[in-house]
């Protein structure tokens, strides 16, 4: 293990933690599940499969007045032991010729501890002088479209890396700069593949969810929240960005010989996507008490800092739930796409 090349890239990061005060934390695999509590309450199975952090209150159904995740969950996989929230995006799989799907495993991002799962963000951007409001309780949120076809459609601040190697180096560049594509990429990547999912930071200040689960939130009127743009009067209130970063490991699926002749991709979201355009991720709010409002005021970065409880690794590795719907975890091509 390159142990310099790695401090280089951590130190790069922190870097950049800095200037924009942000919180970046690892959270472990909670569960492999078809169900979709945003998007389709209640449905046992939901469309299709996703990979799922945080708080084990996670459930078909997540009604507010329902299920509250702080009370109800006795676990995290995230780091942040008070952030009971659930995160998720759909699953990647690639096609063998013959036909068969295996899903492409996840592993913890560079100077993370934790197993597999997602790496979260909490952005308050370069306005260090900016009030930032914690999500109320119930509040839930998604980006991204399953359906889309379209590259154009791709919201900005989601898009895909492909690492040379697995010390993601050469570093740098924020996401979705450089080469990075809004599909999925087209050739072999030697350290896999870094997924960001970026949601807007701006709210309506009234609802909690919206029917299309969007309209309550907005991007800034100009500019960009990085850049300190402004709320547009529909959506005054700025809220923390919240991104997700997944690593995909399609190193094994590296073999061209196994990839289609006709150039298309091999690999697919488990909603069918073949494109990579249908990127998209859910949130849903459920950090305990004002633990969230805490740690925006006090400007915590990383995934350590005074205003906020955090556990060990282990602990957040340890908290995982069953599937509730049973399904092979990536090789049934019928129910994949059923
Ligand atoms: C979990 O979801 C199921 C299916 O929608 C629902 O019947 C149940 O009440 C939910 N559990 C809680 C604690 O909300
Ligand atoms: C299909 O191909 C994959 C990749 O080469 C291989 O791992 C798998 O065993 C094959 N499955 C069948 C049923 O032939």
């Amino acid at each position: 293990m390159q142990l310099k090349t790695l401090a280089v890239a951590v130190a790069a990061a922190s870097q950049q933690v800095a200037a924009q005060e942000l919180m970046r934390f690892g959270c472990s695999q909670l569960t492999i599940d078809r169900i979709d509590p945003l998007v389709n309450p209640g449905s046992l199975p939901s469309p299709h499969m996703h990979q799922v952090i945080g708080g084990n209150s996670f459930n078909a159904s997540m009604f507010p007045n329902q299920l509250d995740p702080p009370t109800q969950s006795s676990c995290t996989s995230c780091t942040y032991s008070e952030d009971f929230s659930n995160y998720w995006t759909a699953n990647v799989y690639f096609k063998a010729k013959n036909g068969t799907f295996k899903r492409v495993p996840q592993v913890a991002n560079l100077g993370l501890g934790v197993q597999a799962g997602m790496t979260v963000y909490y952005i308050r951007g370069y306005q260090a002088s900016a009030k930032v409001t914690a999500f109320p309780k119930g509040f839930r949120m998604l980006v991204g479209d399953p359906a889309n076809k379209d590259a154009k459609k791709v919201p900005s601040g989601l898009c895909y890396r492909c690492e040379a190697n697995m010390q993601q180096s050469p570093f740098g560049g924020a996401p979705c700069t450089g080469s990075d594509t809004k599909g999925f990429p087209k050739n072999t990547c030697g350290g896999g593949w870094r997924v960001t999912v970026t949601f807007p930071s701006c709210w309506d200040g009234k609802n909690t969810d919206s029917p299309d689960h969007k309209s309550h939130i907005a991007y800034p009127a100009s500019g960009t929240f990085e850049s300190g743009g402004a709320c547009p009067a529909s959506h005054p209130v700025k809220i923390p960005q919240v991104m997700y970063e997944i690593m995909f490991d399609t190193r094994q699926f590296n073999n061209k010989a196994e990839w289609p002749a006709d150039g298309s991709s091999p690999f697919y979201w488990s909603s069918g996507d073949n494109t990579g355009y249908g990127i998209h991720g859910d949130y849903l709010f459920g950090w305990k008490g004002d633990a969230l409002q805490k740690a925006m005021d006090t400007k915590c970065s990383g995934d350590r800092c005074a205003a906020l409880k955090r556990q060990t690794d282990a602990q957040a590795i340890a908290c995982t739930k069953s599937q509730t719907v049973r399904e092979d975890l990536g090789t049934d091509k019928c129910k994949l796409f059923r």
